[in-house]
């Protein structure tokens, strides 16, 4: 562990590390991709990402568990979503194998930066993929790059297991029959001025509803949403304009084969609110994090789990989730990617 952090404290920020995983898409095809110390991307004037960001990308993490393995969680997860949003933006897939073959290269290289058990910090991926080439017309690429950049982080919410507070967003991140299922950049570009306006305010995060008829809950900036209602079921929205989390995935499974609750995706009104005990953000980068009150419009909902500390329930799904990540719980089969 030659690296001099302060791995305890680190935030959710970046910080460069000594590789990155590099791949060109050229003539129809993608090379065979190798790992380079440059963090630099130079990049022609008319770029296809530049002028109609033509970009996606994916988040994982590497983890050091409790037997001082690195191992990565269900990788072959972000690979499948990574070409669902290729698809949707008319871009060229990148293999899932070699996605998955380039996640563990990054890794392994970057050995040093993955946090040492115990400090609550992981090392997080960052897979995306841009056009390249000059485009002028609005179409796509032809040449793409794609690349994972790794770095050090400790919570994406200031103050960590600590409860937050949400408002219902009067801005929409996602039309209908738009982009809210991918994981494109331009869905995040959408949702700064959201954020930063929320931050103004005083509140941690936006809480988007659906874009057609503004009464249902959808997810958050960066997060999907749980609920845990009065009779102890975990639920989830089913929409199909929010992203598709594997966080949320797992936890759902995690919630139903390891603590033997009821789980259900479904619509969620947003005059339920009140009627919940927990609420929780999750995503990779979010963990489990939980929601201590709604803020809508001046109306403030207090989960009853309040604002000092995790519901019961969130809790419990918190540690099993991160339990299985760090290896202190037997993982289903197939979660977890062991890589060095
Ligand atoms: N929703 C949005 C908008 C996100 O950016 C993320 C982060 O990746 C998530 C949900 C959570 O997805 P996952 O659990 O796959 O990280
Ligand atoms: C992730 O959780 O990986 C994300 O991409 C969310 C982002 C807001 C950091």
């Amino acid at each position: 562990m030659g690296k001099n952090i302060d791995w305890s404290n680190l935030g959710f920020g970046y910080i460069k590390t000594d590789y990155r995983f590099i791949s060109n898409y050229k003539d129809g095809k993608w090379d065979n991709g190798e790992l380079s110390t440059n963090s630099q991307v130079v990049l022609e004037e008319s770029a296809g990402v530049l002028q109609y960001a033509q970009t996606c990308f994916e988040g994982l993490k590497a983890y050091r568990t409790v037997h001082n393995k690195i191992v990565c969680f269900r990788p072959d997860l972000n690979a499948k979503r990574m070409s669902d949003s290729c698809k949707r933006l008319e871009m060229p897939v990148y293999p899932e194998e070699k996605f998955v073959e380039a996640v563990e290269k990054v890794v392994k290289a970057n050995e040093d930066y993955v946090p040492p058990y115990g400090t609550g910090a992981t090392l997080y991926l960052r897979p995306y993929m841009f056009g390249s080439n000059n485009v002028i017309g609005v179409k796509p690429a032809d040449e793409y790059q794609f690349r994972i950049f790794t770095t050090p982080v400790g919570p994406y919410f200031k103050g960590g297991a600590k409860p937050i507070v949400v408002r219902i967003s009067d801005f929409d991140r996602a039309a209908p029959k738009g982009t809210g299922h991918i994981k494109a950049g331009l869905n995040y570009a959408m949702s700064l001025h959201a954020i930063i306006d929320a931050h103004k305010q005083g509140f941690n995060e936006n809480i988007y509803l659906d874009p057609a008829t503004r009464t249902k809950i959808e997810e958050t900036g960066g997060a999907n949403i749980i609920f845990v209602t009065k009779d102890k079921k975990v639920i989830t929205p089913k929409s199909n304009t929010i992203l598709p989390s594997i966080t949320r995935r797992s936890l759902m499974y995690v919630a139903e084969h390891y603590l033997g609750l009821k789980t259900e995706e479904r619509e969620i009104h947003l005059e339920e609110l009140k009627d919940f005990t927990e609420c929780a953000l999750c995503g990779t980068a979010a963990v489990l994090s939980p929601v201590g009150k709604i803020v809508d419009h001046g109306k403030e909902i207090v989960l009853p789990s309040g604002m000092n500390e995790m519901g019961e329930i969130t809790k419990n799904l918190y540690d099993t989730l991160t339990g299985i990540q760090m290896g202190r719980i037997e993982a289903p089969k197939g979660w977890i990617k062991v890589i060095a």
